[in-house]
């Protein structure tokens, strides 16, 4: 894993001149944030030997790297997810490439199915803690270099930065929730028992990507922030039938106020 990391690290490095800050991952639907990024070079995944190739409708594979509220970020334009088949390592490689680029916080957006009654198809919820209810990403030996064995969780996701973000919300005039994100393997959507299940247990919100990302972001350490659009709901006695396309819908439909969040968070001199 190490020789796949280094080796990602020095591609990259042979064709950017930049020091990033920030990497930002986008969620199905949520590619747009690349629209307001003053790039200075894209790396399509497929030209780094050691990625994986992303198979998903509203995924596309690349890397971005620019200016954002004039930080210099990398955005990853479509991630790796488990249902695809991808092995854990791979699902997750992109974090430690960008943390050994550099990086000194991640922020992760996805598309989530709400539980919570208060949710609606829209909303955003900041992601306040999860429930991983995937493989481990870190089962395996572990990579002193990386972090070590018995990773703490007592706050995966950076409390101060998302004080910050509630007040910037706040705003900004832009509603969001808090909440708990349950991470499932997927591929299915949920049956109406699993939605309550997920419920009973503590979780607002449940979609299948985002926490391997950041079990392996603080594994290394990296101060993260994480916010879900939620593109269908789950709620008890309102599931309705879910679609791909749906989700994609509700995500493109949002994604101008997850935008504004992130680009507003990024002017903040003093977060991380
Ligand atoms: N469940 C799981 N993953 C999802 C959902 C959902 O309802 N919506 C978007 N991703």
């Amino acid at each position: 894993m190490l020789k796949r990391i280094q080796r990602s690290v020095e591609f990259i490095k042979s064709k950017i001149n930049f020091e990033p800050e920030v990497g930002i991952i986008l969620g199905s639907g949520l590619g747009n944030l690349v629209k307001e990024i003053i790039i200075q070079k894209t790396i399509p995944y497929k030209e780094i030997q050691d990625f994986p190739i992303s198979t998903v409708e509203g995924h596309e594979g690349n890397l971005i790297f620019g200016t954002l509220s004039g930080r210099n970020i990398i955005a990853m334009q479509g991630r790796f997810h488990y249902y695809e088949g991808h092995s854990m390592d791979d699902v997750t490689l992109p974090v430690r490439v960008m943390k050994q680029l550099g990086i000194k916080l991640l922020i992760v957006s996805n598309a989530s199915g709400g539980m919570n009654p208060d949710f609606k198809i829209g909303d955003i919820m900041l992601i306040k803690d999860h429930i991983n209810l995937m493989p481990n990403p870190l089962i395996g030996k572990n990579e002193k270099s990386l972090g070590e064995r018995f990773p703490d969780m007592s706050e995966a996701y950076d409390r101060r930065i998302l004080n910050e973000a509630r007040t910037i919300a706040k705003e900004l005039n832009i509603k969001v929730h808090e909440g708990v994100y349950a991470g499932v393997t997927g591929p299915t959507f949920e049956t109406p028992s699993e939605y309550r299940y997920f419920r009973i247990i503590g979780a607002d919100a449940v979609g299948m990507s985002t926490v391997p990302e950041v079990i392996v972001a603080r594994h290394m350490k990296l101060p993260v922030f994480a916010l879900s659009v939620i593109t269908d709901l789950g709620i008890a006695n309102q599931v309705e039938t879910v679609s791909h396309q749906e989700v994609l819908e509700a995500a493109a439909n949002t994604q101008p106020k997850m935008t504004a969040i992130i680009k507003q968070l990024l002017t903040k001199k003093d977060i991380f």
